[in-house]
């Protein structure tokens, strides 16, 4: 258990956001930042994604300069990933929904990888094809999320490998031991493979640079527990003649039981809501496990009120209900005593039962679509 943020680590407990800006050196995305984001979302007659809006995306690297790269006419496109250990959670999905909304905004290409590599290698009990058949499970989620077909590529890293190892060799004699060490923690018992997989996630960050034959700036969308493979990377580009990725960084969805990140490992697992589940599974986990910041009983509820700041079920709320007066509405009636815990529960579990249902629905539309995004070795024309 622990508040320390970076890939590996089941993270519990309050994270301090503004503190992670300063020891990890990336800038608060500000107010500036963030009226650019929606001038632009205006003129595709969109508007500001609800997770930018509330600053649940709080945090990045180079954001300016890759706009300003873009008004000079030199398109970025987007890069993200998943690690295939299990099924995919709302939580995962987080990052991917402003990744979309980015594609929409800016009409760019998305490059999306699956490391089933990483995942075997830092899963002591995962096997390779079992990590391997995830990924291909989990490149299904990828496209339900919604990207354009046409401008998106998924790749798993041990089927795409032979286009990718030549660059991650490069990459990797840049990187000496101590370093690694000292950014990711290891020790004299992770196994090598582990120590040189960070330079297979730096790959893709100039995969079609060298596709192209050209340098095409790179914007990464992820959670900040990711951010350790970035600040390497940021490191080694540009003594290989690349530019730096920039990066967009959003904060955890905690746990239905409290602060901190959920995730399919560690001591609130059992809580964990995937894209799979079903409405009825949805409501029992949310009945059962969403930490309450209401009064114990009902005449002081009616009278005090609830605590919005640390109810999980509002706090969901934030990140799934897109419609700013609504919830404001339910904040309100919740800290007047007006609106029981009860209900409240009742009212994120109406609001992401239709989410996953729309997913499991378009999930199951993307296994026609698949094949054209998925790029392997060999198979691969550019
Ligand atoms: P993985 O599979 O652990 O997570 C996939 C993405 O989801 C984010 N994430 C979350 N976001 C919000 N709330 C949560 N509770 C939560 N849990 C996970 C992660 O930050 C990530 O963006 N090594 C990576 C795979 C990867 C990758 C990348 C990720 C390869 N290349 C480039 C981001 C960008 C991994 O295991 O992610």
């Amino acid at each position: 258990m622990t508040t320390k943020v970076d890939p590996w680590a089941d993270i519990q407990g309050k994270v301090d956001y503004d503190k992670l800006i300063k020891e990890f050196g990336t800038e608060k995305l500000d107010k500036h930042l963030i009226e650019r984001l929606e001038s632009d979302a205006k003129k595709k007659g969109m508007t500001l994604h609800h997770l930018i809006r509330r600053g649940i995306f709080f945090s990045h690297r180079d954001l300016k300069w890759i706009l300003a790269e873009y008004d000079k006419g030199n398109k970025f496109f987007l890069y993200t990933g998943r690690g295939s250990s299990g099924e995919v959670h709302l939580g995962h999905i987080v990052p991917w929904m402003v990744t979309k909304w980015l594609q929409d905004v800016y009409g760019v290409e998305l490059w999306f990888q699956i490391t089933d590599d990483e995942k075997f290698l830092f899963k002591p009990e995962l096997t390779l094809e079992e990590s391997n058949r995830l990924a291909h499970e989990n490149a299904l989620d990828v496209l339900a999320v919604g990207f354009d077909p046409k401008r998106t590529k998924v790749f798993i890293d041990t089927e795409f490998a032979g286009t990718m190892y030549p660059i991650a060799i490069r990459i990797a004699k840049k990187l000496n031991f101590t370093t690694a060490k000292a950014v990711f923690g290891f020790t004299n018992e992770h196994n090598v493979g582990a120590i040189f997989y960070t330079t297979m996630q730096s790959v893709p960050c100039v995969l079609p640079s060298v596709i192209a034959g050209r340098n095409i700036p790179c914007l990464i969308p992820y959670a900040i527990d990711q951010d350790a493979h970035f600040r390497v990377t940021r490191d080694i580009l540009p003594k290989l003649g690349y530019y730096k990725p920039a990066a967009l960084h959003c904060r955890f969805l905690p746990p239905l039981t409290g602060p901190g990140k959920m995730s399919t490992t560690g001591s609130a697992k059992d809580s964990t809501i995937f894209m799979s589940d079903d409405p009825k599974t949805v409501r029992k986990k949310v009945m059962k496990y969403a930490f309450s910041g209401g009064k114990d009983t009902v005449e002081e509820h009616r009278k005090h009120g609830g605590d919005t700041t640390v109810d999980m079920a509002f706090q969901w709320l934030t990140y799934f209900e897109p419609d700013d007066e609504k919830l404001l509405d339910i904040k309100r009636r919740y800290e007047a005593g007006d609106l029981l815990s009860g209900e409240l529960k009742q009212i994120l579990v109406d609001t992401i039962v239709p989410i996953l249902l729309e997913h499991q629905k378009r999930r199951g539309e993307a296994r026609k679509a698949i094949g054209d995004c998925l790029i392997k070795d060999n198979k691969w024309n550019g």
